[in-house]
């Protein structure tokens, strides 16, 4: 039917088609309430890419299907930035504070002041460009004045708009500036799968995001879930706007993503109120904040305070107190993980860093120790960003000791004395011993945990013994354990053995999906095992599968494939696979029918821990009926699910309005 249509049918067809994208990649990735199914999404996009397959001529730039498609480039053309992307002054204090609103007085004698009051995203400042309503170009900031085109790399972010709507659309110029950064909950996701593929993870979420914006390749940066919030447009007043609220909702109305924390403050004293309470929150947000910035609100008064050559006058920002403390590293540690992979920590000195007192930290590898020259005796400065675990940002050289040394890695396992080596490209140091106790423990210490097959009482001093003595030497042998073996254990009566027999016992039911992921097969985490287990159903089909067969399946990569391959063609781990089954671990389930989706459409956000359900057995019982899960509150959510010591969303909900549910109303509305 393809080839019976007229171009001119096919260029309505691929107009229509575009715009319906459009709109519902707005309503997903910006409002967070979609409208279709993936499968209905999926079909508009399939056509439109056949459509635009059999007329080349008619694909533009803005198409959605060219979202991911730029070829990769080496350099970027640098950008000169028309006005300057300015910096902004810090205050410290509410005292700053009162300080900048006597400066602005002093320059505008008896004007009044109303502010705007926003979080200020540790993300990447860029600059956004539309001419008659379409995206044209995207560039970083650079050094403020000149900065790197970056279009390809932009158009993959899902919440830019490539075409505007509302009275924005229609202005011939436009330039709307932002922070791009990446979601805490997308960044630990991140970092899981980069430390699964053996690859060096990221510090924090604003690296991740650097790095991602700055690939030569924008297919690379299209796989980094990044996000974006737009907080400036250039040139407002001779655009007609009186006020920055404003701007935010005109911004917001031609289909940009605008923080939903901006609030509108009568006062200086709002202000501090409103600082105070971003602060507080600054855990809450779903992403790094570092301060907040308070914005002169009139665009008038803008313009007649104007800027320095570093600053806006009209704007400042409250910098959040640091999380960031000094201390001394005493020792470094090397461990064997459960891939073999030699991981150095540093022990501290513990120190108290915003209200966690840090005892150790990871030096991640060899280069990063390297890179940073990190030596035992060292001052260093350590940060905790947000939720995530704490990192070295850099050594306090001045007070390094004199007689200090470079570290240097062992050349030996620190575990079993066995092999090492480093493969080509690889960040990690590995232990080529496969029986070495350590990596063992390690696995099973994997094998074992909440999101694999969820053992109670299998702790570390249970795997230590049952290695040491030698009663466990895989995962089999785990469901051959009697009570009267486990009893012989240290710190074991009859009672609390039975206890651990039966947990094992009681683990043998998770599931192919739970199985594959506790295997602790490389590049193979939760996620591809429940995508592996819903395709073939069971651990037997996927040994079975030719490596081009794994690789078919959405979601699986070449190299994914390759490791799952490597792992089943090797007979130890086929007569493992065998062993469990005999042991009585299921290692198959139905391919699951699709069941109903009562949560089809809906955003829910989940805040504070729920009575039974795991953070994440909450969310996927959530993505199973249909919902999705989002990290903040907004007025698009339509529950808030709240359990004990919620954060602050909870009162989002409570302001915003929106239904606040608890677990047993949640199940409620699945139906369980
Ligand atoms: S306003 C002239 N608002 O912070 C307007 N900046 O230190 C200046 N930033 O380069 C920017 N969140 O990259 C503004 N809500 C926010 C912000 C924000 C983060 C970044 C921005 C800027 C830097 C200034």
């Amino acid at each position: 039917m393809l080839r019976d249509m007229t171009r001119a049918d096919a260029a309505q067809r691929i107009t229509e088609l575009r715009e319906q994208i459009h709109h519902h990649d707005y309503l997903y990735y910006v409002e967070a309430r979609p409208e279709v199914s993936d499968a209905e999404y999926d079909a508009l996009m399939r056509e439109l890419r056949e459509l635009e397959a059999s007329f080349p001529d008619l694909v533009t730039a803005d198409s959605p299907t060219q979202r991911i498609g730029g070829a990769p480039t080496d350099i970027f053309k640098p950008v000169e930035h028309h006005d300057a992307m300015l910096s902004l002054d810090n205050a410290t204090s509410p005292d700053d504070l009162r300080e900048f609103e006597a400066r602005i007085g002093r320059a505008l004698p008896g004007a009044a002041f109303t502010y705007v009051c926003e979080p200020k995203i540790d993300g990447l400042g860029i600059a956004l460009l539309y001419e008659h309503g379409r995206f044209v170009r995207g560039a970083t900031r650079g050094d403020g004045r000149v900065g790197e085109d970056i279009t390809p790399n932009l158009r993959t972010i899902r919440s830019i708009p490539m075409v505007l709507r509302g009275a924005l659309a229609a202005a011939p110029v436009i330039e709307v500036r932002g922070e791009v950064f990446m979601p805490r909950e997308e960044f630990a996701r991140l970092n899981r799968s980069l430390e699964e593929a053996g690859t060096p993870t990221f510090a924090n979420p604003r690296n991740a995001a650097a790095g991602a914006v700055r690939q030569k390749d924008p297919s690379v940066t299209a796989r980094r879930p990044l996000d974006i919030f737009l907080y400036h447009l250039s040139r407002a007043n001779s655009l007609g706007f009186a006020s920055h609220w404003d701007v935010l909702e005109a911004l917001r109305a031609a289909g940009f993503k605008t923080n939903p924390r901006a609030e509108r403050c009568a006062d200086l004293g709002a202000v501090i109120a409103a600082c105070e309470k971003l602060e507080r929150d600054r855990d809450a947000l779903g992403y790094d904040a570092d301060g907040a910035v308070v914005k002169v609100e009139s665009l008038d008064q803008q313009r007649r305070l104007g800027s320095t050559t570093h600053h806006p006058r009209w704007a400042i920002a409250f910098k959040f107190a640091a999380r960031q403390a000094t201390t001394v590293i005493e020792a470094i540690e090397v461990n064997v993980g459960k891939t073999g992979a030699l991981t150095p920590t540093a022990k501290l000195t513990p120190v108290e860093l915003a209200g966690v007192t840090i005892r150790n930290v990871s030096l991640h590898n060899e280069d990063e120790i390297r890179r940073k020259d990190i030596r035992v005796g060292d001052t260093v400065l350590i940060e905790r960003a947000g939720d995530v675990i704490p990192y070295v940002v850099q050594v306090v050289l001045a007070k390094r000791p004199e007689q200090s040394q470079p570290f240097t890695f062992p050349s030996a396992c620190p575990a079993c004395g066995g092999a090492t080596a480093r493969a080509e490209g690889e960040a990690y140091w590995r232990c080529l011993n496969s029986a070495c106790p350590a990596q063992l423990k390690e696995r099973l210490r994997h094998f074992g945990s909440r999101r694999a097959m969820d053992i109670e009482h299998l702790g570390d001093s249970t795997i230590e013994q049952l290695v040491d003595t030698g009663r466990v030497k895989d995962f089999a042998d785990l469901y051959t354990l009697t009570s009267n073996e486990v009893a012989e254990l240290d710190r074991f009566a009859e009672k609390s053995a039975e206890n651990l027999v039966a947990a094992i016992a009681a683990s043998r039911t998770r599931g192919p999906a739970r199985l594959l992921n506790a295997l602790g097969i490389r590049l193979v985490g939760e996620r591809v095992a429940q995508v592996l287990a819903a395709r073939f159903g069971s651990l037997e089909r996927i040994a079975a599968a030719s490596e081009a067969e794994l690789a078919d399946v959405h979601g699986i990569g070449d190299e994914i494939a390759h490791s799952i391959a490597a792992f089943f063609r090797d007979p130890t781990n086929r007569r493992l696979i065998e062993r469990l089954a005999r042991a009585g671990v299921v290692t198959s389930a139905p391919v699951a029918p699709e069941g109903p989706k009562p949560l089809a459409g809906k955003t829910l956000v989940l805040t504070g821990s729920l009575p039974t359900l795991s953070r994440e057995a909450a969310r996927e019982l959530i993505e199973r009926h249909g919902g999705r899960v989002a990290s903040s509150v907004s007025k698009k959510t339509h529950y808030v699910v709240v359990g004990e010591a919620p954060g602050s969303k909870a009162d989002d909900a409570r302001r915003l309005g929106v239904t606040v549910l608890d677990e047993a109303g949640l199940l409620e509305l699945v139906r369980l």
